[in-house]
């Protein structure tokens, strides 16, 4: 290795771990661990109401209703004239997309009003958080008639206090969901994937006591010491807070500072988390009334050189890409079930790793990545012709990043942050990206920064990776369809790539297309013979590859798309999968399991 790389590798290095304890503590705006907290779920039947025409919002001259859908107005008297009703209206399952649970909403882009009664007797002693999972796009939340927010973005968590508007017995809640797609959305317009609308993952009113565990942050630093900080709301009496791992016999009482923060550092020697041993430790944090049980894995993850280095040692990324699609219904997956069924088709293939495409997915994946030992590239959806002039649009991005990392930091098997997916190179692009690693970087500084990039053709035989983004982030991933969007099968094992970076390249996405029983000739487009030449002929390319460290293909299981319409073979599905739509093994399958095995 020539010297100025060995520096750039010792720098980056001394950078990288220099950096760990340096991380800004978010305020704490989304509850840590709510599947962990004293809740009452609100899943199950939710009675909608399809309104493509906002009616339940806005009159007829187009001004916001004052007695709008969202006072679930009952029917007393006959006298009446009230156009709704939701307690006679139909019923959709939440969690779930309503584009799969009922046809007359497969391609449906609009508005839908979910609503849901539940009965509850409010404590003084105690706060109420109306949390979401992720709603798919826009939501607008009212309870008992009194708007209580909105939130943008579908694929991250969000609560509102509902503290003052729950009332003794009977409360409404009323969500609009609106998933039409807008130029200045993230994602944009166009996405080569369904845009599943509705509530999409659980929903829970917590109650917690007044003074309570908000969030924590608890990892490693790179020097092998537990660190990190926790953060209570309400603490009028400096009350510490415990801090336990009972399998380390560490035992804390923390004292919290007037911003609420508690720092730690333990310096104990914790069996680290690995896919080979996925070990998580218990952990348990107290405070007041407030007691909350995690299971947290250590590891550490750091870039030197061309290679990655998972608790000190270099690793090769055995992936697979997979978009949030259930295996065994059609629609969003979302259960702590479809999460495990999906990995254990991933631990089948023979990965370690799993890219999360293309935007933040449920808690649950994350839960079941850390026990069931697969690392993660976890993604933000700053995909494809995003608006990279418009400040709010990077206002909107930052916030998806901001979600998501509050939501998973704790999650050991995360070792990447991707910020972008295939995005345009230009000078606005270059500076909305540059701004969302650094701030990715502020949040958290254990983990990696990557994107997945566009690559340049230099001539037949020749792939070359030229993009500033590439100076910026830690890993480079690059998205390459070398025998099914370029070039013919055969030529693509003598296709030889150039880096000038020294820093880890993934082949965050290869593949080619083909219906699952579809069988012919292997020169033939949509046959199982195609679609496993051109893996063949891609992982014998990939051996071009000095600084290659890893590889997603992409991608997993067929998955909905709206650009896939081709009659016979597509019918609205991207054929990539190395699986059907339901779970099929197609002869790629075996190709890519073999070179993991
Ligand atoms: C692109 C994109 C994917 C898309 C895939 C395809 O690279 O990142 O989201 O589905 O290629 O064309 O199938």
């Amino acid at each position: 290795m020539g010297s100025s790389k060995s520096l750039n590798a010792l720098l980056a290095f001394v950078l990288f771990t220099g950096c760990a304890a340096a991380a800004d503590v978010p305020d704490a705006f989304l509850i840590q661990h709510p599947q962990g907290r004293e809740s009452i779920s609100l899943d199950g039947e939710w009675r909608v109401i399809p309104d493509p025409y906002e009616n339940g919002y806005y009159n007829h001259r187009y001004e916001p209703k004052p007695d709008g859908y969202f006072l679930a107005r009952k029917h007393t008297d006959p006298t009446q004239l009230i156009e709704y009703d939701f307690r006679r209206s139909q019923v959709l399952e939440v969690p779930g997309d309503w584009n799969s649970q009922d046809e007359r909403y497969f391609f449906y882009e609009g508005t839908m009003w979910y609503f849901k009664s539940f009965e509850v007797e409010p404590r003084r002693d105690r706060r109420y958080l109306l949390h979401f999972g992720g709603i798919n796009y826009i939501a607008d939340v009212w309870l008992n008639g009194e708007f209580l927010g909105r939130h943008e973005g579908g694929f991250t968590p969000f609560q509102f206090e509902a503290g003052n508007a729950l009332q003794d017995g009977e409360n409404v809640i009323v969500v609009k969901v609106d998933n039409r797609r807008e130029r200045d959305q993230v994602p944009t317009v166009n996405t080569d994937w369904w845009n599943y609308g509705g509530i999409t993952r659980s929903v829970r009113l917590i109650d917690v006591p007044r003074n309570h565990v908000a969030d924590y942050r608890i990892g490693l630093s790179a020097t092998g010491a537990i660190e990190g900080w926790i953060r209570v709301s309400g603490n009028p009496d400096k009350t510490p807070v415990a801090l336990s791992f009972p399998g380390l016999s560490v035992d804390a009482q923390l004292p919290v500072n007037d911003d609420g923060l508690a720092r730690f550092s333990f310096d104990v020697d914790a069996q680290r988390w690995s896919p080979t041993s996925p070990v998580l430790h218990d952990v348990r944090v107290r405070f007041g009334e407030d007691t909350i049980d995690d299971r947290i894995g250590f590891r550490t993850i750091a870039v030197r050189g061309e290679d990655i280095l998972l608790n000190g040692e270099p690793v090769f990324l055995k992936g697979i890409s997979l978009h949030e699609e259930a295996l065994s219904r059609p629609g969003r997956a979302w259960s702590y079930d479809d999460a495990r069924e999906l990995l254990q088709q991933a631990l089948e293939l023979g990965c370690n790793f799993v890219r999360l495409a293309h935007y933040p997915h449920n808690e649950n994946m994350l839960r079941a990545a850390d026990e069931m030992g697969l690392m993660v590239w976890s993604e933000i959806p700053v995909y494809w012709t995003i608006d990279f002039d418009s400040a709010a649009v990077f206002g909107k991005a930052r916030q998806q990043l901001d979600e998501m990392v509050a939501r998973d930091a704790n999650r050991a098997s995360i070792i990447l942050w991707s910020i972008a997916n295939e995005t345009p190179q230009g000078s606005a692009r270059l500076r909305f990206l540059d701004d969302l690693a650094s701030h990715a970087r502020r949040l958290d500084p254990s983990r990696l920064i990557t994107a997945a990039l566009d690559t340049q053709t230099a001539d037949r035989f020749q792939r070359i990776i030229e993009d500033p983004l590439a100076d910026t982030i830690d890993v480079i991933g690059i998205n390459s369809y070398c025998g099914w969007y370029s070039d013919a099968p055969e030529d693509c094992a003598r296709i030889r790539w150039v880096s000038g970076y020294g820093k880890p390249i993934i082949m965050s996405e290869m593949g080619a297309g083909a219906l699952q029983g579809r069988h012919g000739d292997a020169a033939h487009r949509w046959t199982e013979e195609y679609q496993a030449q051109v893996y063949r002929q891609n992982l014998a390319m990939i051996d071009n590859i000095d600084a290659l460290r890893g590889l997603s293909p992409w991608i997993l299981k067929d998955f909905r798309s709206p650009r896939r319409p081709l009659p016979g073979i597509q019918d609205f599905w991207n054929r990539k999968g190395l699986l059907s739509e339901t779970g099929k093994r197609k002869k790629a399958w075996r190709v890519l399991h073999d070179y993991y095995k």
